[in-house]
């Protein structure tokens, strides 16, 4: 216990050091279960233990291109609930904008498609939604853009849209199984690199080519997890640090060792 009490005081101290000018993050749906949304792959809590309803040959298959061009209705379902609106940005999200307020956000790669990053104010220039999101669609034949508040009302209406041009399948431009991460993502790999801290938080890093983001790190860059559980290769570096817990629980302290605590709370509360 007395390492790991040292150890989000050291990282403060790095932060605010000349050395550390470049933050880059790596975030994964785990940032986001406080703010009421389910990770995937948590035992109980997680979307992929919950799936029976919808009849899948396996959980995943919701989100497999193949598998939705034969059936789009159980990811049409699932669609309703992940919606973006209903849901708030969590003070993990709100710490990431005060990193970007300090100046220190080189880049913020997300694996979520829920827009909170967006929606607690990190700069648009500073995310990367590898994943992509919700907030925009496409025909998956054609091409064509979907008018987002026509894709809204089929939603909640659970009806399944279709291209107004060519009539095939339309879908939110969330990347799927099966399907390549935007060009943005791909161009902005190099970021990781010039990383002066890497700050991995809520993923379960099972997901590639996103999850092998971290191994391009430096070595001399501390690598940082704050996570419910251990996972990838962290820990195995002699410059990683491993912070065990809720993130939120995580981000609190070391926003009190900042000295930041009360500018965070006052930018979540807006
Ligand atoms: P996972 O569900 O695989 O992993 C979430 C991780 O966050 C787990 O290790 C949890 O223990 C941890 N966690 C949950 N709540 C937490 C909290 N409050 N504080 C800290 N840690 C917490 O989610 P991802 O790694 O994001 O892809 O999953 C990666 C991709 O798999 C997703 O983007 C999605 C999915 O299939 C697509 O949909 C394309």
């Amino acid at each position: 216990e007395s390492a790991k009490s040292k150890k989000i005081p050291q990282l403060a101290e790095y932060i605010k050091s000349d050395k550390c000018k470049r933050i880059v993050l790596m975030l994964g749906a785990g940032v986001s279960t406080a703010a009421g949304i389910p990770d995937f792959r948590s035992p109980k809590t997680g979307l992929y233990a919950n799936l029976q309803r919808l009849n899948l040959p396996h959980p995943e298959a919701v989100f497999e291109i193949g598998f939705f061009r034969r059936n789009p209705v159980p990811f049409y379902t699932l669609a309703r609930e992940l919606y973006p609106g209903k849901f708030r940005p969590t003070l993990t999200h709100s710490f990431i904008r005060l990193l970007a307020q300090h100046d220190l956000l080189h880049m913020c790669f997300t694996q979520n498609i829920d827009t909170l990053e967006r929606q607690a104010g990190v700069p648009d220039d500073k995310i990367i939604e590898a994943h992509g999101s919700f907030a925009s669609s496409r025909c998956i034949e054609c091409l064509r853009p979907y008018d987002n508040d026509d894709m809204k009302i089929m939603v909640e209406c659970q009806d399944i849209p279709h291209c107004h041009h060519c009539e095939n399948l339309v879908k939110p431009e969330i990347v799927f199984f099966g399907e390549a991460l935007p060009p943005k993502f791909v161009n902005s790999i190099g970021k990781v690199s010039e990383a002066d801290l890497l700050l991995i938080i809520g993923t379960s890093l099972t997901v590639h080519p996103f999850a092998s983001l971290a191994w391009r790190a430096s070595d001399s860059t501390p690598r940082v997890l704050i996570n419910m559980d251990s996972v990838g290769d962290l820990g195995h570096r002699r410059s990683d640090v491993v912070l065990l817990g809720k993130c939120d629980d995580i981000v609190v302290e070391l926003a009190k060792e900042l000295g930041w605590y009360d500018e965070l709370v006052a930018l979540w509360d807006e």
